[in-house]
Parts: structure tokens; sequence; C-alpha cells
């Protein structure tokens, strides 16, 4: 074999086996860290669960949870529009698999949500009797929540009841229930589901005006003797301006009113938008510019992206007393809500692991926090 050839022989070895040993530390570094053992004494790691991924035929996926989490939301099946989808029909399988799932792997399941605007089944919608709908209200409740009571370990109770502004959403339940809708779903839930933790949960509700209404509608609650556990904060945030200050500022005064503060829903998004928050009804066009990153994250927006996440992370860690879990919002990239919200089929990069289930820098910077 001439000369040349054989130097290219030996580059393609030693090339082959630094990939090779690349691969092996790649393997050996995601088998040695995983977020739910960084964090045990800290607190509960969770995932936003879909379909697939509850019935197990998404394996890749399923590596990765089984590997990081010790938590999972169930992303929609727990919610009306599909567990209770006629006045006198309820529907459980996704719902029994999911903590069936949770049983078998030691994963704590959170229920998401007994009491929401959205999701809702058509029939419900359309109740216009104020007695029929307090019967559809209570019989959810009792029906959804007594089935899981010792198989669950908290509830969303009440899901996104604010506006902004810190006064009452106008939803179907306020407009056929009056305001008291909160404290008596509370009610409801702690005589079905006694051992279970029961969570007010909304997005946005660490800015001061809806903060302020959040706590007005706990005070509510806790003054009509009725349990409340927690208080869920979403965590739908955006690179760049993650609102830190006010987010260490909700955790105490939360905390000060004798409540789990936890973070429910965590992403961090990286594309154009021109709003706070994560109301499911706001929608924009799709156009190009909307979508500036359709073939990978350049290299500065995933540095932002890295620190933004170390920084909540640090200041999570700073008050491990108060907050009791950590969910995100999906397990990779790809899976992410935010790829069709508020503009449909973009390429969003919210959540630390990639599509193909790789840990990304963000990934590295949040397991780094607990060697600071
Ligand atoms: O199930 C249908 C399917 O049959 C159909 O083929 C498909 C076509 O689009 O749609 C499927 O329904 C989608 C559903 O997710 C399940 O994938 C809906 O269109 C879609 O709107 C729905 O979005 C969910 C959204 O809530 C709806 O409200 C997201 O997955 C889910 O991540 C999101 O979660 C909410 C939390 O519950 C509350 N806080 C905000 C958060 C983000 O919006």
């Amino acid at each position: 074999m001439p000369y040349n050839n054989n130097k290219t022989l030996v580059r393609c070895i030693v090339l082959a086996i630094a990939t090779c040993s690349m691969g092996t530390q790649w393997v050996s570094a995601q088998k040695k860290t995983s977020l739910k053992k960084v964090f045990a004494k800290d607190f509960g790691i969770g995932t936003a669960m879909n379909t697939a991924q509850i019935e197990e035929r998404d394996a890749k996926a399923n590596a990765v949870i089984l590997q990081h989490f010790n938590m999972a939301t169930p992303e929609n099946i727990m919610k009306a529009e599909i567990i209770h989808p006629q006045w006198d029909v309820y529907n459980f399988d996704l719902a029994d698999k999911m903590v069936a799932y949770g049983k078998k792997n030691k994963i704590k399941i959170n229920g998401h949500t007994l009491i929401w605007h959205s999701q809702l089944p058509a029939f419900a919608r359309n109740i216009r009797s104020v007695d029929s709908f307090r019967t559809f209200f209570t019989n959810h409740i009792n029906t959804v929540a007594g089935r899981y009571k010792d198989q669950i370990f908290s509830w969303d109770v009440v899901n996104e009841a604010l506006n902004e502004d810190g006064t009452m959403r106008r939803s179907v339940f306020l407009s056929r229930l009056g305001d008291n809708f909160v404290t008596e779903a509370f009610r409801l839930a702690a005589a079905a589901a006694p051992k279970t933790e029961l969570y007010y949960n909304d997005y946005n509700n660490e800015q001061p005006a809806k903060r302020a209404g959040c706590i007005a509608l706990i005070k509510k609650i806790q003054d009509a003797g009725v349990r409340i556990d927690g208080v869920g904060i979403q965590g739908h945030w955006h690179v760049g301006k993650v609102p830190f200050k006010d987010i260490e500022e909700s955790i105490i005064q939360y905390a000060a009113m004798g409540l789990k503060v936890m973070f429910t829903e965590l992403d961090i998004e990286v594309l154009p938008r021109s709003f706070q928050g994560a109301d499911v009804n706001q929608r924009v066009a799709s156009n190009p510019a909307l979508n500036p990153y359709p073939n990978g994250l350049p290299d500065s927006v995933q540095q932002q992206l890295a620190n933004d996440y170390e920084a909540l992370f640090k200041l999570f860690l700073k008050h491990k007393d108060k907050i009791t879990r950590v969910t995100f919002w999906g397990v990779n990239d790809g899976q992410s809500w935010l790829n069709d919200w508020p503009v449909r089929g973009r390429t969003n990069y919210p959540l630390l692991f990639d599509r193909e289930f790789n840990p990304k820098p963000a990934y590295y910077k949040v397991i780094g926090t607990k060697n600071k």
C-alpha cells in the first residue's frame, strides 16, 4: 500500500478511535448524571408526559424519563375534555395507564387539572342552567379526584382562574358559579381526596399584579377554612427575559402564606413573541420571520438559554426549603407545545434535551449549579 494511503488509513483509525471514545464518554456522562439524583435532596424533578410516552410507545423518551425524572404530569389526558367527554361518560384509560406507569417506576404523578376553562368538553360549555352546571362541577371533581385519591400525589385543583391584572378571569366557571367557585373546588377536592396535595396553578403569577390577585384568591380559600397545600408557578418564560426578581419575591411571599411552592410547567422559549405568558387562546399567524432557527440554534442563543437555566436553578437552590418540585413542560425540544403555540409549525428549543434526546449545554449548566 502506498505511503499516502497508509497515512490516510492511520488517520482514519485514529479518528475512529477518538470518535468512539467521545461517544463512550458521552454515553458514560449520560449514564452518570441524572437530574433527579443531582437534586434528590433539594426538590422533585418532573416532566410533562404526552400520550405516546404514557403508553410507552416512545422508547427514547422513556429512557430519558426513567433516568432523570421522579415526578410527572400528564400534559393533556387528565383534562376534562378527555377524561369526562360527556355528561355521564368518563374515559379513564390513559389516566389509569399514567398512574400505573408512575407506580411501576416510582414516579409521583401530579394530576392536571380538575377545573380549567380551556379543554372543557363541549357538553359542559353548553350547559345553561346554573344548577346543572353546579352538578357537572361537583360530579367531575368527586369522580375524578375520588378515583385517584390514594394513587396520585397531588392535583392542580384549579388552573388559570386569574387575569393579568389579578382580577378573576371571566370564564364559564365564573359566569355560572360566581367567584366562590375556586374555594368550592378546593372544598370538594379536599373531601374527595383527603390525602392528596392540592394546588392552585397559573402562569405569570410571579408578576406583581397577578401575584397580588393570586395571594388574595388563596387567602380567601384559607379564610374559609378550606385546605390548599401549594401554589404552582407554571414558568413559561422567554430567553433573556426571565423575571428573576419577581420569581424570588413570589417564592418568598407564597411560602410566607404557609404554602409549598413549585414550578409546574417550566420551559424557556427562544423564538420571537410579543407577549408573555401561556394563554392558549392567544394565536399569531405564521410568518418566516417568526421562525428564525429552523435548522439549529445559534451558539449565542444556546449560551443565553444555558445561562438563564443556570441562574434559575441557582435561585431554586437558594430557596430549596420552600420549593418542592420543578417540572419541565415536555421531555425534549421536538415534543414541546411551543413548536405550535402561539404560532403553528415553528422550531423551538425551550427544554434541556434536544430533538435527539441529547442533553444540551443548558442541561450541563443546570447540573453544574450543584457544584458551585
Ligand atoms: O388530540 C388532538 C388530536 O386528535 C388532533 O389530531 C391534533 C391536531 O392538532 O390535536 C390534538 O389536540 C391537541 C392537544 O394539545 C393534544 O396534543 C390540541 O390541538 C392542542 O391545542 C393541545 O395543546 C395543549 C394545550 O395545553 C391546550 O390547551 C398542549 O399540548 C399542552 O402542552 C398545553 O398545556 C397547557 C397547560 O395544560 C396549562 N398551562 C399552559 C400549558 C401550555 O399551553
